[in-house]
């Protein structure tokens, strides 16, 4: 039997990577303030930025862009589009939104508000800001050994169902606004949710009658995992695993940008008609008529196409396994990172990688630095540049883990382009040593990951 998994695509339409020198890279850093989020793109080789809208998209998908109907009003490309999410989720009420917090914003400013409390496995950065900016709190009850880098567990994105059942008494099931399950985890490390958690999830938010929410963002990734790990749906198609899940919940959120296989788009669906219409007034003041939502009619049809083709088995298959393929590379290199491999990422532990760095010089963005120093590896710090908070009385607070992570979008890159990453992974980890940490020299308010300016503390690596 052959083993090598090979791309389950040939390549019809190329766009170039520009290379450059180590030397210009050095150049192009210090000019984005050693912040690669300032980089241009056309100074980056392997873009692990975000899985998120960086799809390659299929021949069937452009095919049917030219399809398009742009109409205002019930535009022949939404109705494919809803036929595709209702036949999906199962669910009656389908609005169409720009993007995934477009929808969440939507949903949380109704269900949100002072006084309410949301229960999630791990709020995404967006929806936990959409649900605070509306007064509510967020809590997350990720299983402990979702909390554990190096802890193997088949399930690590799952939620606590027994503390989920004690907040529900302790807070009140009416002050609860909804039950969120994030399907894969992805601030979990893109740790998958299995069928039994999800399950007693929902059924402890039927007893108390609690409204029960999957943001499926990745719900076929997920589903890859149910059928790989979870005895029982051996035999069942990934798309019926996923339709499974989504009839356990009473509406779901999703960011069209990673498993519907394309670069814009987000969706809310619904079974409550009632919250559903409250839904539609917010949507045409903010997003636009409900039969487009912030979309063009081609950006609708991609969806509709999308939301099929990322369930195909083969696709399904070499997604999971290329990723997995990255983790074992790294692993064998001796680069800690979080365990197992999730499903659209490898997060690396780098402050156990580069532990000759203080937490307070930030030893993520060194990693973050020298990954694009020496390979041209754009990637992301994930750890106390992102997360990391002053005290009253100015001293830093880091964050719990700082890690890097490298995301991979869809269908972009090939098994070569892995093999490159991890090359340079080896040259890191022979000069691990000559790499040093960073200090914060401008940094605004809020998000400050995205723009901070830094300067290295001493001589920058990967000049070697
Ligand atoms: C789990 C999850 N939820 C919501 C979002 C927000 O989606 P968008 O970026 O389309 O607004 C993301 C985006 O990365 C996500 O990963």
């Amino acid at each position: 039997m052959i083993k090598t998994i090979i791309e389950p695509f040939r390549i019809k339409m190329v766009e170039p990577i520009t290379m450059h020198s180590e030397e210009e890279r050095v150049a192009f850093l210090k000019k984005a303030r050693y912040n690669p989020f300032q980089l241009s793109s056309d100074e980056v080789i392997i873009d692990l930025l975000t899985d998120s809208g960086t799809s390659a998209m299929s021949a069937r998908q452009w095919a049917g862009m030219m399809e398009g109907d742009e109409s205002y009003a019930g535009s022949q490309s939404w109705l494919k589009m809803e036929r595709a999410i209702r036949d999906l989720t199962g669910m009656e009420f389908i609005l169409p939104t720009h993007q995934g917090r477009a929808a969440e914003r939507i949903i949380y400013t109704l269900l949100g508000g002072k006084g309410k409390t949301f229960i999630s496995n791990t709020h995404f950065d967006t929806t936990r800001a959409n649900i605070e900016f509306s007064g509510a709190e967020a809590i997350d009850i990720p299983i402990e050994e979702g909390k554990q880098p190096q802890t193997l567990h088949p399930f690590k994105g799952n939620m606590d169902v027994a503390l989920l059942e004690e907040l529900i008494i302790n807070k009140g099931a009416e002050n609860i606004g909804a039950v969120i399950l994030t399907v894969t985890n992805n601030s979990g490390g893109g740790q998958p949710v299995s069928m039994t958690n999800a399950r007693n999830v929902s059924q402890i938010c039927r007893k108390h009658g609690v409204r029960f929410l999957l943001d499926m963002c990745r719900i076929a990734e997920n589903a890859y995992f149910i059928q790989l790990r979870e005895e029982e749906f051996r035999d069942v198609s990934c798309y019926n695993i996923a339709r499974e899940m989504l009839s356990l919940a009473d509406g779901a959120v999703m960011s069209s940008k990673k498993d519907a296989l394309v670069n814009m788009g987000g969706f809310l669906s619904l079974r409550d008609q009632a919250l559903a219409d409250e839904c539609k007034n917010l949507l045409i003041i903010t997003e636009g008529f409900t039969t487009y939502g912030g979309l063009s009619g081609r950006d609708m049809e991609a969806i509709a196409i999308g939301l099929k083709e990322v369930f195909q088995p083969d696709y399904l298959h070499y997604r999971i396994r290329s990723t997995q393929y990255l983790g074992e590379k790294l692993t064998e290199l001796g680069v800690p990172i979080m365990q197992p491999t999730g499903g659209h990422a490898v997060y690396v532990d780098a402050r156990n990688f580069y532990n000759h760095i203080p937490v307070d010089e930030y030893p993520g963005q060194a990693l973050v630095c020298d990954l694009y120093i020496t390979g041209g590896i754009r990637a992301v710090e994930v750890g106390s540049v992102m997360f990391g908070k002053y005290a009253g009385d100015g001293s830093f607070i880091p964050a719990p883990m700082d890690l890097v992570r490298l995301a991979i979008p869809r269908r972009v890159y090939t098994q070569s382009h892995m093999e490159y990453v991890a090359e340079v992974f080896s040259i890191l980890v022979k000069n691990k040593h000559k790499s040093t940490g960073f200090k914060i020299t401008k940094e605004p308010e809020f998000l400050r990951h995205f723009t901070a300016e830094f300067e290295p503390v001493g001589l920058v690596s990967g000049m070697n």
